[in-house]
């Protein structure tokens, strides 16, 4: 007989559970893809016009950038951080345990040998594409130090490495490289 108990779609006929998890999944991807647009209109604000976004790369003078001070440039429509780091700040960055990470990776791996004091990166958070405060010394900047995503409380680190979630990654590094102590080339 029966279960009088089971679940039955709209017609009586008993419900077919791989059709509700699947009418389940839908729906949640469909919750995602509503945060994620959300988060867009926050980056493409920051977007440049056409001709802007067809360069391939950004020059930047870094003579400006005060110690403990970081700017946001634009390249190819990214938000990009440039953040020059204090001493204190590199050094947490060096000494934290790979074993504290939840993107392991040194410091090392993420800066140019001899120009430590610079950190780059991709000011995309990588939960759901926010952009994470932190640049001016005003900024809250979370527990470590570095930066901290107002969306939903993502903290980075002084070498932008996550370091509390829900981001499950680190901030990206973009293709960069020095052309001189003064000057980056992004891209
Ligand atoms: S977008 Fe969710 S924490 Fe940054």
């Amino acid at each position: 007989m029966a279960d009088p108990t089971a679940a039955h779609d709209l017609h009586g006929h008993p419900a077919d559970p791989s059709k509700r998890d699947f009418l389940q999944l839908v729906a949640l991807s469909g919750a995602a893809i509503g945060a994620a647009a959300i988060a867009w209109p926050v980056i493409d604000s920051m977007n440049p016009s056409k001709d802007v976004l067809a360069l391939s790369s950004v020059e930047l003078d870094l003579t400006p950038i005060a110690v403990g001070s970081g700017v946001t440039v634009v390249w190819q429509g990214k938000p990009i951080f440039v953040r020059h780091r204090t001493p204190a700040e590199i050094k947490s960055a060096v000494d934290t345990p790979l074993g504290d990470l939840i993107e392991p990776q040194t410091d090392a791996a993420r800066t140019k040998a001899g120009h430590d004091q610079w950190i780059v990166l991709i000011g995309i958070c990588t939960h759901l594409g926010c952009v994470p405060l932190g640049n001016k010394p005003s900024d809250p900047r979370g527990e470590w130090g570095g930066w901290f995503c107002p969306c939903h409380g993502s903290q980075y680190d002084t070498s932008g490495r996550v370091r509390h979630g829900p981001a499950p990654l680190n901030l990206y590094v973009p293709p960069y490289a020095f052309e001189s102590d003064t000057k980056v080339k992004i891209g």
